[in-house]
């Protein structure tokens, strides 16, 4: 029997969306949840599928602060509302200062420490779902007592 179908998991990104985000990175890179995705130095997934992924769960990394100067994620859109905030943060704890964190999803996070820049629309095909593609960076806050200060540098 000839295959007229091709069965292919429906999370994986295809060639276009994997270009568009390699295209947005820049130095020491970390793939969380990377599925299959061939992106990134360091790529980690509860589940790996492939020797070159790291086990490791989204929501405890174990990196230091700090660390990479690009992080992607592209958390399971099965989460509930509450499960969102901690993965984020993470992403952005492990992030370099001035990095940027690339994030997919139907929803849009946030973090005092971390400064929108870019969004995009995914949609694969006509009529099917969408997901958005946040691009953040991360800023330097320093307290001052309780309150949180953005730091600017001024030569920027
Ligand atoms: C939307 S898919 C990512 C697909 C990937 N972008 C690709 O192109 O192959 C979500 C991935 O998150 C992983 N995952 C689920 N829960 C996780 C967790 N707590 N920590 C890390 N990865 C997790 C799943 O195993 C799955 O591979």
């Amino acid at each position: 029997m000839k295959a007229k179908y091709k069965i292919k998991q429906s999370w994986l990104w295809d060639k276009d969306i994997s270009d568009f985000v390699e295209s947005k990175i820049n130095g020491y890179t970390l793939n969380i949840c990377a599925g299959l995705s061939k992106i990134g130095d360091i790529k980690i997934d509860l589940d790996p599928r492939d020797p070159s992924v790291i086990k490791a769960d989204m929501k405890k990394l174990p990196f230091d602060d700090n660390t990479f100067d690009t992080v992607i994620e592209d958390p399971p859109w099965k989460i509930g509302y509450f499960d969102r905030w901690q993965p984020f943060f993470e992403c952005i704890r492990v992030c370099k200062v001035g990095g940027i964190v690339i994030y997919n999803a139907y929803w849009i996070p946030q973090s005092k420490y971390a400064e929108l820049k870019e969004l995009y629309i995914r949609q694969d095909n006509a009529f099917t779902n969408t997901s958005i593609i946040s691009i953040f960076e991360k800023i330097k806050i320093e307290l001052i007592g309780n309150i949180p200060i953005e730091v600017f540098n001024l030569n920027d």
